[in-house]
């Protein structure tokens, strides 16, 4: 099933060329969080790069009205489980804030930055 995401309450972005010692991991976690998304109201997209190559894997969150996060340090073997919780947290949040206590450890730990969300295209000159 493909999501709108300009509809979706979270937009999970996932880099499929990061790389560690192990070799090409951001496609494998992607191939596994697909998996376990199936049927959830959470839009899934492949991204080259996020420009956060040091700290694989590296993901964000995303979605119309919401702040965008980025996170890296983020491994298949630990945090598939992780990811899901927050980004069914970072769905259920009106504004993509998530209260640092209710979000997973590897989402308090491996932040790389957070945006704030774009004005309504109504609201811009
Ligand atoms: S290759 Fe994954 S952030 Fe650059």
């Amino acid at each position: 099933m493909t999501l709108n995401i300009h509809i979706c309450p979270a937009t999970l972005l996932v880099c499929v060329t990061c790389k560690s010692d192990e070799g090409p991991v951001g496609a494998a976690l992607y191939q596994a969080l697909g998996a376990r998304l199936e049927g959830e109201a959470i839009a899934l997209k492949p991204v080259e790069c996020l420009s956060v190559c040091n700290r694989p894997c590296t993901v964000a969150l995303a979605a119309p009205g919401k702040w965008t996060y980025v996170v890296g340090d983020l491994s298949l073997e630990a945090h598939v489980e992780d990811i899901i919780t927050a980004a069914r947290r970072y769905a259920a949040a009106a504004d993509g804030l998530v209260p640092w206590r209710e979000r997973p450890l590897p989402f308090r730990k491996g932040v790389v930055s957070r945006t704030p969300p774009l004005p309504p295209s109504s609201d811009r000159p």
